[in-house]
C-alpha cells in the first residue's frame, strides 16, 4: 500500500531548500521594517510596499542563487546538501521571567546554567563546518541577554569568513526584560548585516530592552503578541500513541522543521525534546546529533542524514504541540 505520509515527508526534506527561502523572504522583510523608513513616524504605505517588493525580491533572487549554486556543486560532488532553515542555539537556561507553559521547560529547571563561550564556540564551528548551510541561528535561552559573555563568540562567527558564508543571520530571541550587556551591543550593532534581535511581546515589559537596541543601532523587530499563537504543551506523560498517529504528528509539526535545538553540544529536533529529556521527563530515544564529542566530518553528516529522515521521535508520544490549538489565556506573567 501507498504509505501518502511517507512520500509527503520525502517531498517535504528535497524541498527543505525553498522552505529556507520562505524563512528568508520573512526576515528580509523584518530586517526592510526597522530601517528607519517611515517617515515622522507615520507609514508611508504607497513606498514602503513598492520598496518590500523591490527588496524582498532581489533579496529572494539573491538567496535563490546562494541555495541553487550550493545545492548544484553538492550535487556535482556526489554527495547530497545539508540544509537548514533554521537552529536554536542554548546559550543559558537562566530566566528572569519563567512563564507557564514555556515550551523550553525552563521553569521546571531546577538548576539553570550560563553556558561557557568555549564549549559554544566548538560546538557551533563543528556544526557550520560539517552542514552546508543554514539560514538562521537563533541565539537562544532561557533568557539569552542573561549571558553576559556573548561578545567575543558573536564577534568570531560574524567575522570569520570560513563560518560567516555558512550562515545568513544570527537572530536572538529575547523577552525583552533584559538590557545587553555593553560589549554585546557594540558587537550587535557593528554587524548589522548577520546579527538581529527578536522582541517577543509579552506587552509592556518587553520594551525595556528598545532604547538600548536603538542607541546602538542594533537591527530588531517585535515579534506578534504571544497571546495569540502560543501552543498548550500538554502534560508530560507517556501517550501510547500508534505509529500512524505519531507519523501524522510529527510530518504535521513546525518545530521540527524550524526548531532543531541545540543544546550542551547535542542537535535534538525540537526544544521540547532536548530539555525535556535532559530534565528526565523522557527517556534518551537517541534521536540527536553529538557535536560535543564527535568531530568526524564523515559520521557527523551521517547522523544529520539520520536525523532529517526520521518519521517521528520517542519524545512525539509525550508531546501534544501539533495536536494542540493555540492557546489565548496569559501565559507568562
Ligand atoms: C523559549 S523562548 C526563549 C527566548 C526568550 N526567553 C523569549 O521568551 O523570547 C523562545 C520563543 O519561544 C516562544 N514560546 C515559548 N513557549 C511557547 C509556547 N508554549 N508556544 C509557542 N511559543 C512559545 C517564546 O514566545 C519565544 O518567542
Ligand atoms: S518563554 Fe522565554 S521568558 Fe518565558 S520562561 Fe521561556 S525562556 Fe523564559
Ligand atoms: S516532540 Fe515530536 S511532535 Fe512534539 S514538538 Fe518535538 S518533533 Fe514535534
Amino acid at each position: 500500500m501507498v504509505n501518502f505520509i511517507t512520500i509527503r515527508n520525502k517531498i517535504i526534506n528535497t524541498f527543505i531548500v525553498f522552505n529556507s527561502l520562505t524563512d528568508a523572504r520573512k526576515y528580509a522583510y523584518l530586517n526592510f521594517k526597522n530601517k528607519k523608513r517611515f517617515k515622522n513616524n507615520k507609514m508611508d504605505y504607497m513606498s514602503y510596499g513598492i520598496k518590500l517588493i523591490v527588496f524582498s525580491t532581489v533579496f529572494i533572487f539573491k538567496s535563490t542563487i546562494k541555495y541553487l549554486s550550493i545545492y548544484i556543486s553538492s550535487l556535482m560532488k556526489g554527495y547530497k546538501p545539508i540544509i537548514f532553515n533554521s537552529m536554536e542555539m542554548v546559550v543559558t537556561e537562566k530566566c528572569n521571567l519563567l512563564c507557564p507553559g514555556c515550551i523550553s521547560l525552563i521553569p521546571l529547571y531546577k538548576d539553570r546554567e550560563n553556558k561557557d563561550i568555549d564549549d559554544l564556540s566548538n560546538y557551533l564551528s563543528t556544526f557550520l563546518d560539517v552542514v552546508d548551510y543554514i539560514s538562521i541561528i537563533k541565539i537562544m535561552g532561557g533568557e539569552p541577554f542573561l549571558n553576559r559573555n556573548l561578545s567575543s563568540f558573536l564577534e568570531k562567527f560574524c567575522s570569520e569568513e570560513r563560518y560567516s558564508e555558512k550562515f545568513n543571520k544570527l537572530v536572538f530571541i529575547t523577552n525583552g526584560t533584559v538590557i545587553p550587556d555593553k560589549a554585546t551591543l557594540n558587537v550587535m550593532g557593528l554587524f548589522k548585516d548577520k546579527i538581529e534581535v527578536r522582541v517577543s511581546n509579552y506587552g509592556k515589559k518587553s520594551s525595556k530592552i528598545i532604547d538600548s537596541l536603538i542607541e546602538n543601532d542594533v537591527v530588531y523587530v517585535i515579534g506578534k503578541d504571544s497571546n495569540s499563537h502560543w501552543v498548550d504543551i500538554g502534560d508530560l506523560k507517556r501517550k501510547n500513541r500508534d505509529e500512524l498517529t505519531l507519523n501524522k504528528m510529527f510530518s504535521e509539526c513546525e518545530a521540527k522543521k524550524n526548531c532543531n535545538t541545540l543544546l550542551d553540544g547535542k542537535l535534538y529536533l525540537c526544544p521540547f525534546a532536548a530539555h525535556g529529556t535532559k530534565l528526565g521527563f523522557f527517556p534518551d530515544d537517541g534521536n540527536f546529533v553529538d557535536l560535543s564529542s564527535n568531530r568526524n566530518y564523515k559520521n557527523l553528516r551521517e547522523s544529520f542524514y539520520k536525523i532529517r529522515s526520521l518519521k517521528y521521535i520517542g519524545t512525539c508520544d509525550y508531546c501534544d504541540i501539533p495536536l494542540s490549538k493555540p492557546y489565548v489565556e496569559e501565559s507568562h506573567n
